[in-house]
């Protein structure tokens, strides 16, 4: 391997700082905004089981491949592959994840914005006195507004390049580390309040008892979308961020933790949420807005509710920070380690175009609500006339379904079949340091179960192949 200059990349500082920034990356909206939605709209349960399963075969595999490739190549995802697979073409995964990060960031700013609106609502004390119905108006009412959902979308994007600005040891890692560990108390605050609510077991039996007559190609392929959106994998940020981790750390133990931590907040998101949908009758289905619309019937029903309502959507912001970091992170590096464009320049250049991009996302239910498409995935779709996709829809559904599976599919097969299997064993022994029974196992998976289970998936859920 030709010898690079490390001295001059940042990297993480500390063991904890690794699994706290990566950690910080996977847990976000996915988890507490997108999880309850999406599972929502997929009959609960069953889409919960389908989901879990998803982690453990293939999102677990995926995100040890990309730290392995980004520890071992010391770059950003288009570059790690031309490195790692000189004069092939394998460095156009690292550019399928560019334009991933950019369709993400482009509605993660959006709805990062809605929670830092809800901030403000709770620091005005706004949802005091709301009927479950006022408060659904609320949320519409804004969501279909012009100009107060754009403002907090570019706070929230400027904030975003602030963090990246000020480097990965700085940054990153500074704010991760304190600020999780507080959110995971009031989630868990959350989930005592919601399931002693009258009527809360129904909203478990949603969450925990399955019924498979719900689930649907469709709904498969949302699961397995789901599962790598919420950890942040398919498009190279987790390469991004493998390149900044240290020889020492053992990939195999972070990318583990990584995946626990990420999957306990989701759940335990589903527990606060699903119980106080159906104590306050709220449509599980309600879209990207069911958080929005059921958290603050929870505050209400809590002591201090409204300190507690400030507190959780201040940190919620804060997660969505370290996941949108991690993904302009991305952008920022190609710009600067590809283009040649200095790193602030990149910053502030990937910032804007995103950004622009974002805004036209925002404007999806207001100014733009006429473009739209109508897409019929099931049975009852076509009866019904459609599902109604709007701009905001549509990159989410494009990033999470398409995307990412197939960033996913292409980075196990190249751990799997490009890459030289002393590299891989190298990275994930740390050069023969720890015992890796399991090596044998990740390869079978990275070379043929994963990349079969992915394509299967995807293929079945966007309508080319039938089972
Ligand atoms: N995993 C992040 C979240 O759950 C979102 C994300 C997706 C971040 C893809 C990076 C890459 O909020």
């Amino acid at each position: 391997m030709a010898n690079i200059d490390f001295s001059k990349r940042d990297s993480f500082g500390s063991k904890f700082g690794v699994i706290a920034a990566a950690a910080g990356s996977a847990i976000g909206l996915g988890n507490i905004w997108r999880f309850p939605y999406v599972a929502g709209e997929n009959g609960g349960a069953a889409f919960l089981l389908v989901y879990l399963f998803f982690i453990l075969v293939i999102g677990l595999p995926v995100m040890l491949s990309e730290f392995t490739i980004g520890r071992r190549a010391r770059l950003n995802p288009f570059g790690a592959f031309k490195k790692l697979s000189p004069g092939k073409p394998w460095y156009l995964v690292g550019f399928m994840g560019v334009v991933a990060a950019f369709v993400i960031l482009a509605f993660y700013g959006t709805v990062a914005g809605w929670t830092l609106e809800y901030i403000a609502n709770a620091l005005t004390n706004s949802f005091e006195g709301k009927s479950a119905t006022q408060l659904e108006t609320m949320f519409s009412d804004f969501k279909d507004s012009t100009f107060r959902p754009i403002m907090w979308q570019l706070i929230f994007m400027v904030l975003t390049a602030f963090i990246v600005l000020a480097g990965v040891k700085n940054g990153i890692e500074k704010y991760t580390k304190i600020l999780m560990p507080i959110l995971l108390v009031l989630i868990i605050v959350l989930c005592i309040r919601s399931v002693t609510l009258p009527g809360a077991s129904k909203g478990l039996e949603f969450l925990f008892n399955p019924d498979f007559s719900k689930l649907n190609a469709n709904s498969i392929l949302e699961a397995l979308g789901q599962a790598f959106f919420s950890l942040s994998i398919g498009m190279g940020t987790l390469i991004t961020y493998g390149s900044y981790i240290p020889k020492s750390n053992n990939l195999s133990n972070t990318a583990l933790q990584v995946s626990l931590a990420d999957t306990l907040i989701a759940i335990l998101a589903g527990i606060a949420i699903f119980p106080a949908v159906f104590a306050f009758d709220i449509a599980p289905g309600s879209g990207p807005g069911l958080v929005y619309i059921t958290l603050p019937n929870i505050f209400q029903q809590m002591p201090g509710g409204s300190i507690f309502a400030v507190m959780f959507f201040l940190l919620l912001t804060v997660a969505a920070l370290t996941s949108s970091i991690s993904v302009l992170e991305v952008v920022v590096a190609y710009f600067s380690e590809e283009l040649k464009i200095k790193r602030k320049s990149a910053t502030w250049l990937a910032t804007g175009l995103i950004t622009a991009i974002g805004v036209l996302c925002t404007m999806s239910w207001g100014v733009l609500k006429d473009v739209s498409f109508t897409f019929s995935a099931t049975e009852t779709d076509m009866a019904t006339g459609g599902e109604k996709m709007y701009i905001f829809d549509i990159l989410d559904f494009a990033a999470s379904n398409v995307f990412l599976p197939l960033g996913g599919l292409f980075i196990v097969l190249f751990v799997g079949w490009a890459m030289h299997r002393k590299n891989v064993h190298n990275e994930i022994s740390n050069a023969g340091k720890f015992r890796t029974i399991l090596l044998p196992i990740f390869m079978f998976i990275v070379k043929i179960i994963a990349p079969i289970a992915i394509a299967l998936v995807f293929l079945n859920g966007i309508g080319l192949l039938n089972f």
